[in-house]
């Protein structure tokens, strides 16, 4: 059978409408996701010294675990290291939106707390930052994933949800796993 160059042109035609119709669909996808869905990759990169994490004015030993801050947000602050979280144990309120801050002075560490989608690496040089609600409360446990070194199934800390009425930030708005 004869093909002729009026054959070719269609087919080509035909196969550029297809391969341009499957990227349009694939690109309103990725837009719906984006702007509807919000499914975005991470962003507001923080970085951090590692070398000075104790030293500055955020992830000193004085200003870690939980705080309620003059705006009323809850944040509460890690500092994951070989093979420790500090503190070892943090207080958040049940049914209220938490911000997790954390940073490591050496290696890359992973936390997740279970039972929730709590689940971040902890990468040296950045601020690891969660949103979330805790909607269960008792003591959650809350174990590095990362492999770490020697210690690493040692690495563990627990994150104690209580019910907001029980959450009773001191003075300074602090609030610790001593007194809760
Ligand atoms: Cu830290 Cu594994």
């Amino acid at each position: 059978m004869a093909v002729s160059e009026q054959d070719i042109l269609w087919s080509e035609l035909r196969w550029a409408a297809i391969a341009g119709g499957a990227v349009s669909l694939i690109f309103v996808a990725i837009l719906y996701a984006g702007l509807i869905l919000h499914v975005n990759p991470p962003s507001d990169i923080e970085t951090i010294d590692p070398k000075t994490l104790h030293l500055s004015a955020e992830f000193t030993e004085a200003n870690l675990g939980t705080k309620v801050e003059a705006g009323g947000q809850v944040t509460t602050r890690i500092v994951a290291t070989q093979f420790a979280f500090d503190p070892q144990c943090v207080v958040v309120p049940a049914n209220e939106p938490v911000t997790l801050r954390l940073s490591s002075p050496d290696v890359i560490h992973g936390i997740l707390v279970t039972g929730t989608n709590v689940n971040t690496m902890v990468v040296p040089g950045y601020v690891a930052q969660v949103h979330t609600v805790f909607t269960k409360t008792g003591d959650l446990l809350m174990p590095c994933h990362e492999y770490c070194g020697f210690g690493h199934s040692q690495m563990w800390a627990t994150v104690r949800v209580v019910p907001p009425e029980r959450f009773r930030p001191d003075a300074e708005g602090r609030v610790a796993c001593e007194n809760s």
